[in-house]
């Protein structure tokens, strides 16, 4: 039996490589792959690189055996920018490319376990985009690295997902997503990449950015809870000064820093809405998603100050070496007391969805993945508060 799988399964491969068209003078690296991995070859010639493109411009040259492989070079952004030149410049200036260092300067990275970062899983895979200057095939997937691939939005689904950026389920959701899942053809719905690659532009970037920070603030009362979301951040100490992690924000262009450079996105993204819409609509939409952060924060920064009390109080110990009295948001779910931890599904997940789905047309995420679960947390923090505080013998005042 096991005789028989085998032959087989071998000539299952000779009939395959016999099946594969033989281009006239196809190169050692093809001829031997035809049989080695020839789903790559297939890949590989269904592309417009196919027949053009070798192996060997790629990987170079230094493998020749089946025993050697290990000598194969794996290519990065600037291999493909030789002949993509233009799409190279534009991707290193978007955030794409600041994608895994970001994720690097993340306090809990290193305690992350190995397969999370470098074992094509977890935090590693979705920002290995940004890796060694860029991965390319994020998008169009090696080896036909087709462009059509690359314009549906399903290219974004994989890492656009999920618990805090649902960007897929909000938009497939959303009545452009579901005009587009029905009627594909017309063009009348945007896609991912009609919003955020206008042109086939490669330097993605959004005025709010993930965390929705921007600096400065107009408004006092929205300040005020920006610097208290800020402080649990750790990017400002309790006095309000910045601390080395602005210095992080920066280098990763997380925010915005000045009015005009938020401004430049606004009104690029109220340009492409008006393809389709009335610039006034348009821009009504995207200031309820202005407002809906505003709201956000202020709930946010009301449940940040709770906790902060509980270090103040010294209800909750502070970390060693931890040298701000305030909750670290960046503890992210290693935080050591369930109220911590709340405070962490608060920002990532609740706050998150709640300006993420105004602002891509969804409302079920905006009302009842977002403001709803968020207005019940900072209930649970405060009555979990008020518990702490009376086991400790510091109870507040009641309220009513
Ligand atoms: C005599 C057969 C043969 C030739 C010639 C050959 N390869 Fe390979 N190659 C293999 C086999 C078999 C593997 C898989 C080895 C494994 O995974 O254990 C491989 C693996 C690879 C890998 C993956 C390496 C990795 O780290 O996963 C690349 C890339 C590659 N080959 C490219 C090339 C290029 C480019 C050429 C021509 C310069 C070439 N190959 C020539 C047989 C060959
Ligand atoms: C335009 C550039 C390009 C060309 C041409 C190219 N590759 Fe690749 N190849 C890549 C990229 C990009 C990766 C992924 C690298 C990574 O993940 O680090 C890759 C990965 C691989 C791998 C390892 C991953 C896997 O899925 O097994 C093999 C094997 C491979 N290529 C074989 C080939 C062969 C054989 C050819 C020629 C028929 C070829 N490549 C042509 C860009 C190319
Ligand atoms: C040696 C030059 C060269 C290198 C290196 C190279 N390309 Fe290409 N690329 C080409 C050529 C030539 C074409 C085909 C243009 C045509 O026929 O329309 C092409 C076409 C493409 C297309 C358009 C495919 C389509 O469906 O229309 C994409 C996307 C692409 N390359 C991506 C990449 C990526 C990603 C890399 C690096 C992993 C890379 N290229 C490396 C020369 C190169
Ligand atoms: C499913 C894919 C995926 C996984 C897994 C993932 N991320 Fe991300 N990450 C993203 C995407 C997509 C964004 C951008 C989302 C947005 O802007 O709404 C992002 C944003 C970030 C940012 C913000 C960058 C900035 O400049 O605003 C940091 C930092 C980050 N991730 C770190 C991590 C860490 C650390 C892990 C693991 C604990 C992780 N990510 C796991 C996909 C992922
Ligand atoms: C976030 C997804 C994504 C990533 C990552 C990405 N691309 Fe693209 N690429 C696209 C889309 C979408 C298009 C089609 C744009 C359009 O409609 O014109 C495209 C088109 C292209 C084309 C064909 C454009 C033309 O004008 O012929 C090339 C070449 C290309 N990309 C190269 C690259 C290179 C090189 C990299 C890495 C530096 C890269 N891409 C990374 C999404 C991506
Ligand atoms: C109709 C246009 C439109 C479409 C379609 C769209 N977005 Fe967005 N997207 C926006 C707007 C508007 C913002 C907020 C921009 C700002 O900061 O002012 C945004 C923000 C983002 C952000 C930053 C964090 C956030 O969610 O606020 C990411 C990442 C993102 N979109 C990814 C995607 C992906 C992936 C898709 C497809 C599944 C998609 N978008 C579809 C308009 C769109
Ligand atoms: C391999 C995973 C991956 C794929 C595929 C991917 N992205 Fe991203 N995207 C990320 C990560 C990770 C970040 C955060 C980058 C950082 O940390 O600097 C990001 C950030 C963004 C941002 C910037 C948000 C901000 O902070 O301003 C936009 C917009 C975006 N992606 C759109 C897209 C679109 C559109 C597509 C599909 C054409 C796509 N992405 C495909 C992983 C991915
Ligand atoms: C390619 C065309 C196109 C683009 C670009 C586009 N939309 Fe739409 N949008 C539509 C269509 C078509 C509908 C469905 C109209 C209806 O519901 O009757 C729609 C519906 C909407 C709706 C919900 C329906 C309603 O009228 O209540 C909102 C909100 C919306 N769009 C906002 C935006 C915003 C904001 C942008 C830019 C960030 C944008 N759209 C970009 C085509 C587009």
């Amino acid at each position: 039996m096991k005789h028989l799988i085998r032959i087989l399964g071998f000539s299952t491969m000779l009939f395959l490589a016999l099946a594969l068209p033989a281009a006239a003078q196809d190169s050692k690296c093809v001829q031997c792959h035809r049989a080695a991995t020839p789903g790559v070859v297939r890949d590989w010639q269904a592309g417009k690189m196919g027949n053009k493109v070798d192996c060997a411009t790629c990987h170079g040259n230094q493998h020749t055996t089946a025993a050697d492989a290990a000598r194969a070079k794996m290519p990065t952004a600037s291999t493909c920018a030789t002949c993509h030149e233009k799409k190279a410049k534009e991707f290193q200036g978007g955030k794409h490319a600041a994608a895994w260092v970001a994720m690097n300067a993340m306090p809990r990275t290193a305690s992350q376990p190995a397969p999370m970062i470098d074992g094509r899983s977890g935090c590693g895979s979705c920002h290995s985009i940004g890796k060694d200057g860029g991965k390319c095939d994020s998008c169009h997937t090696r080896h036909t690295f087709s462009v059509q691939e690359a314009r549906s939005p399903q290219a974004c689904q994989t890492c656009h997902m999920g618990f805090d950026h649902p960007q897929w389920e909000m938009w497939s959701t959303s009545k452009h997503g579901t005009i587009y899942l029905t009627d594909k053809a017309s063009g009348r719905a945007p896609t991912c990449q009609t919003c955020h690659m206008p042109k086939g532009d490669h330097g993605v970037l959004t005025a709010w950015g993930f965390l929705a920070l921007r600096l400065p603030e107009n408004d006092p009362a929205w300040l005020q809870d920006r610097v208290t979301i800020l402080k649990a951040l750790g990017v400002l100490d309790p006095q309000g000064n910045p601390t080395p992690r602005l210095d992080v924000v920066k280098a990763g262009n997380v925010a915005r820093l000045t009015a005009a450079d938020w401004q430049r996105e606004r009104d690029k993204m109220v340009k492409i809405c008006g393809q389709c819409h009335g610039s006034s609509f348009a821009s009504r939409q995207l200031e309820a998603g202005d407002r809906m952060i505003d709201t956000s924060d202020h709930l946010m920064a009301e449940a940040i100050e709770v906790v902060a009390g509980l270090y103040h109080d010294g209800i909750i110990a502070k970390p060693a070496g931890y040298a701000y009295a305030y909750p670290d948001l960046l503890t992210f779910y290693d935080a050591a007391t369930p109220i911590e931890q709340k405070l962490y599904e608060m920002l990532m997940e609740y706050r998150m969805r709640a300006f993420q789905g105004v602002f891509h047309g969804n409302p079920d995420y905006a009302h009842w993945y977002g403001y709803a679960p968020l207005k019940t947390a900072l209930v649970e923090v405060q009555a979990e508060a008020q518990r702490m505080r009376q086991a400790a013998g510091k109870p507040l005042p009641e309220k009513r």
